[in-house]
């Protein structure tokens, strides 16, 4: 390290000592924080101010499709410690490159930490975040995570811009794709694990890497599903339904957050103290750094709040933001921005100090290049171990939305299959929106994963039929007289994977192009149809929901996709997904939720002059926690262990579950409260619990969960988060329009 030669024989002893973490301390904490905030100041000591902005900022590096190239003056800023951390470079061999320029070529030898979205895999695509929450599965999801830090790990990289935790109730914004639905609770529930799965349980570790938790806050609240929209909402709601994931990701350990490009009470979040330092620091005590999202510093100007890029950087600084991601604000300005004494140099140090405590975290001191190493790139990347774990989610992620007369699971025995749609043999959607960099020829599509399932003994018959997009049915004819040859038919429709994620609302939801009306061909031969969708979002597809024979709604599963499908297809795993987003039957209907309000005059159709639209029923085409299996279940005995209960007490609510069979399978067994009387209005139902249960065929179980009064608590007009005295509604079930039900009663 050039470094190292600066300072003298005395002052390498001392920093070698400072620099490197010594893990015997590991167990017990006050001493090894101490020791890792003496490590940092003694960094940040030899810092000038501006190596100190040069940790604050962060640059893209690009890449061509034959691999990253490095562009020059990124090489120079790196060389002159212009910029501490680096994003979208990857892979072992490339970021050893930047990080030797980093480590031997500037004066303090600051490693860089370089970040990549990694959101549901790195090259093992796992599926599309929304998708993998319908799995519902903590472990599973954990695991995908795990996966994702193992590959990306190995590949050069520290830092994924992962978990999406945007709570979001409005399926036109396309990053719904991205999160875990519109529920607060299971949302809360599903950052802690992904948290949980790339964090592990030691940065110190080199197979995991920092997350970085996002888009904070509010960003999924845009108005009318329209992105980077205006936001508006009260602080009862953001603290009820937006904030919770990011403070379970906090709690969980998450050691990094990423502001979001909207506004939040008239102030963009980038620049926003009330959020990055009233809550984020004072109430939370977050100790880890913000990073802006894309420009949305600069992008402050547009918002009008500020009139050019130096008062962007000064309001955001002044609100708590640590690192620019992108847009120079820092790179151009800080100098002069302290020099005038607008920014404070203690402010400064503070950011920098956040910025260098998880760089030791990570152990980048001790080892700058832990994680550029070629042969573990090549060993973890792909490992038959993450291929197979990448289908078993697959399969969990899949809902089974209808299934008329058993049309599934099918038989492997079919004679002629007819297989078409425009997704029926296609690789490059089926890793999503933001697949990081996976790559899409290592996806099975949908008829290699049938062939992989049937080998030669069934005839398959495809032709696309159509396109996503346009208008152009020329394709039909071909399909159908495969159709008519065929013994069963599958169609894979849906849509493509850049229609959701970012910068992709759609104010319609049904199936684009003349998809729909390709299926309607299919399904007027009588023959048995199944639809396969692939889409990044809930859609309005009310005819499919009433006339296709059955449908399986697959979003976008991965490299595993067509494997995980056929599994499902001929009954080799009982699809046991249950939806985490509501499908409304129109876009008319939105924003559409399982836990709004009851109003007070509830839906009666008996009478005009209650909620309700002339022309729809209020309720949704399949709600929140739905999902058919191959077998039935069925729920009886819903009981508590006591009828009344006081504040600080748990009651013990168990219920019977049996499959009624044909087949073993997995059952998502739901716990749903309300509470009938509150001080201020309450939702008709919260999620409060849920079991993932497998239950043989014919066989049944008695769980218990366990409710406490502190599940109980709520925000109340004066933002007190307490429960209120009453009785509370318990409804237990498969879906969250479960019937069977209970009341309890908090003293
Ligand atoms: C997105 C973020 C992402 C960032 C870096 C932005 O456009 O909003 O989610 O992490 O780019 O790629």
């Amino acid at each position: 390290m050039k470094f190292l030669q600066i300072i003298g024989l005395s002052g390498i002893v001392f920093l070698i000592h400072a620099f490197r973490l010594d893990t015997s301390l590991a167990h017990s904490e006050p001493p090894v924080a101490k020791a890792m905030e003496e490590r940092v100041d003694s960094v940040l000591r030899l810092m000038t101010l501006e190596e100190k902005i040069g940790q604050m900022t962060l640059f893209t590096s690009d890449w061509a499709v034959t691999g990253p190239t490095l562009r020059e003056n990124y090489k120079a800023d790196i060389k002159s410690a212009k910029v501490g951390a680096i994003f979208n470079a990857h892979t072992a061999a490339y970021n050893r490159e930047l990080q030797r320029i980093a480590v031997e070529e500037t004066r303090l030898g600051i490693p860089l930490l370089f970040g990549f979205d990694v959101i549901h895999g790195y090259k093992t695509i796992f599926p599309i975040s929304l998708g993998e929450s319908c799995s519902w599965d903590l472990k599973a999801m954990e695991l995908s995570a795990r996966i994702a830090a193992i590959e990306a790990s190995a590949a050069g990289l520290h830092w994924t811009y992962a978990p999406m935790v945007d709570i979001a109730r409005d399926p036109r914004w396309g990053r719904i794709s991205e999160g875990a639905g519109e529920d607060t609770w299971l949302g809360s529930r599903i950052a802690e694990a992904r948290v949980r799965g790339f964090q592990g349980d030691d940065l110190l570790k080199d197979n995991t890497i920092a997350a970085c938790v996002k888009h904070y806050a509010a960003y999924g609240a845009a108005q009318a599903g329209r992105d980077y929209h205006f936001v508006d909402m009260s602080e009862l709601v953001l603290r009820e339904t937006y904030l919770p994931p990011f403070l379970a990701a906090k709690n969980a350990g998450v050691r990094t957050f990423m502001s979001s490009f909207n506004e939040l009470f008239g102030v963009p979040a980038t620049g926003n103290r009330f959020l990055l330092t009233d809550i984020l620091r004072d109430e939370w005590g977050f100790d880890g750094f913000v990073v802006s999202d894309y420009t949305s510093i600069n992008e402050m100007v547009a918002h009008g709040v500020v009139a050019n890029d130096k008062e962007a950087a000064e309001l955001s600084l002044n609100a708590g933001m640590d690192m620019d991601m992108q847009g120079a604000t820092y790179y151009n300005h800080l100098l002069e921005l302290v020099r005038e004494g607008r920014i404070s140099v203690q402010r400064v140090n503070d950011s920098v100090r956040r910025i260098l405590r998880i760089k030791f975290e990570l152990g980048l001191f001790d080892d700058p290049y832990r994680y550029s190493n070629p042969e573990r790139e090549k060993a973890r990347v792909f490992a038959p171990e993450h291929l197979e774990a990448a289908r078993d989610i697959s399969r969990k992620s899949i809902v089974l939305l209808r299934n008329e007369n058993r049309t599934l699971p099918l038989s492997k025995g079919i004679k002629t299959l007819a297989l078409c749609g425009p997704l029926a043999a296609n690789q490059s959607e089926l890793i999503g929106s933001w697949s990081g960099a996976g790559d899409y020829k290592q996806a099975i599509s949908l008829l290699d994963g049938i062939k992989n399932k049937l080998g030669s003994n069934t005839k398959i018959l495809h032709t696309e039929g159509c396109t996503i997009e346009g208008n152009d049915k020329s394709g039909f004819k071909a399909a159908l007289a495969n159709a008519k040859a065929a013994d069963v038919i599958l169609v894979a429709v849906g849509e493509s994977a850049g229609m959701s994620g970012e910068a992709a609302s759609r104010a319609e939801l049904g199936l684009p192009g003349v998809q729909e009306d390709l299926v309607k061909a299919l399904v007027a031969t009588g023959k048995p149809v199944v639809v396969v969708l692939m889409n990044g979002r809930p859609l309005a597809i009310p005819w499919l929901a009433e006339n296709a024979p059955a449908l399986l709604e697959t979003w976008f599963l991965g490299t595993q996709a067509g494997n995980a499908i056929a599994d499902v297809l001929f009954g080799d795993y009982n699809p046991s997904g249950k939806l985490t987003a509501t499908f409304p039957r129109s876009t008319g209907q939105i924003p559409l939720h399982y836990n709004m309000k009851n109003t007070g005059r509830p839906m009666d159709p008996g009478n005009k002059y209650t909620s309700k639209y002339l022309d729809m029923p209020n309720t949704p085409l399949y709600p929140f926690g739905y999902g058919l299996s191959y077998s039935t279940f069925a729920y009886s005995n819903l009981q508590t262990d006591r009828k009344t209960f006081a504040t600080g007490e748990t009651v013990r609510i168990s219920v019977t579950v049996a499959n009624k069979g044909p087949y073993d399978g997995e059952e998502v067994v739901q716990l749903y409260v309300r509470d009938r009387v509150g001080s201020i209005t309450r939702p008709l139902r919260e999620l409060k619990g849920f079991q993932k249960v497998l239950l043989k065929n014919g066989e049944s179980k008695t769980l218990t969960f366990a409710l406490s009064s502190d599940d109980l608590r709520f925000y109340h007009n004066d933002l007190q988060f307490r429960a209120e005295p009453g009785f509370f509604d318990v409804f237990v079930g498969g879906s969250s329009d479960a019937s069977l039900t209970t009341a309890i009663e908090l003293k």
